[in-house]
């Protein structure tokens, strides 16, 4: 038993909090989250945490902005009632994407999540968070934040999946997705392509080969961080069949659908699965094993 150490989950991620807690060894506590009849938020840890460190498991999807909130309350409730630590670990991380005022007047939301962090919790896990214009971690959190990837996981998902490599190709949608292809593609031990992708908006964009690659008769696996209107993935997935793929699989590490995405992308690939970092029924991909593995080193 890892001494002085409670798991516990808010409004998601029970099952994930529970694995993670029986594999560092470390208590599992329930807390109750509901609300008072005005609407006020009530939270009620069902243990001691006194001189514990407490992890507080907890995605920002579905509802982002009550997360954010639920998690500052918890934080600041356990550390009124004596822990000694609150490590937050967030399968999904929201408000990434906002990272510059895009129209005059906008909020700019990443920074400001990240201050929410610094200022009511003392570390922060994630996975594969949007980092674009903002680069590193440390240009927004001062506390330690690190982020974590799925590739592993994801690798070693596809590499027991689609056993025959010989015709099999990892694809990245767009440059940024590289990070994630060129991984994978290394663990399953083939070859990988990256498209480059321009967007109109947030719901149109194309995408074109920028080298010569052959992928006829191949299994095609694109990878990518977001899957949120699904128009990235579905423009990638029509341009491969058009360059005579055979089979179309589309893996993301949060998979939002949002806008009915899922049906959309259904109509055009084989296969479509999820890590389950945002809860959905194409979920296939355990992250816990990510969180325990840097768990299990230090928390
Ligand atoms: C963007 O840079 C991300 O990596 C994803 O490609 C993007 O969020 C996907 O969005 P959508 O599914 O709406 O095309």
């Amino acid at each position: 038993m890892v001494k002085n150490v409670i798991v516990t989950n808010l409004n998601t991620c029970e099952k994930t909090a529970k694995k993670i807690a029986k594999s560092i060894d470390a208590v599992y506590m329930k807390t109750e989250v509901s609300t008072f009849p005005d609407g006020d938020l009530y939270l009620k840890f069902k243990g001691d945490v006194k001189g514990k460190k407490l992890i507080i498991v907890e995605s920002f999807q579905p509802n982002s902005t009550k997360a954010m909130m639920d998690i500052v309350f918890a934080s600041n409730a356990a550390k009124q009632q004596g822990a000694k630590k609150v490590v937050v670990c967030a399968p999904y991380l929201a408000f990434m994407r906002q990272d510059k005022m895009f129209n005059a007047g906008e909020c700019v939301s990443a920074p400001i999540m990240a201050k929410l962090f610094n200022e009511n919790v003392d570390k922060l896990l994630t996975v594969d968070p949007h980092l674009h214009r903002i680069l590193k971690m440390k240009d927004v959190f001062t506390i330690p934040a690190k982020n974590l990837t799925a590739n592993q996981v994801i690798g070693d998902f596809v590499a027991k999946k689609y056993k025959a490599k010989k015709n099999l190709m990892i694809m990245g949608p767009d440059w940024e997705s590289y990070q994630w292809a060129d991984e994978i593609a290394r663990i399953v031990g083939v070859e990988d392509t990256v498209l480059h992708k321009d967007r109109h908006s947030s719901r149109n964009v194309d995408v074109k080969l920028t080298e010569k690659v052959d992928l006829k008769g191949k299994t095609i696996v694109i990878v990518d961080d977001i899957i949120s209107t699904g128009n990235t993935m579905i423009k990638a997935c029509i341009k491969s069949r058009k360059l005579g793929a055979k089979k179309v699989i589309a893996i993301g590490v949060h998979g939002l659908f949002v806008e009915n995405a899922f049906k959309k992308m259904e109509k055009h690939f084989d296969d479509i699965f999820t890590v389950n970092t945002v809860q959905h029924d194409s979920n296939k991909i355990d992250v816990a094993d990510v969180f325990i593995e840097e768990l299990s080193k230090r928390i």
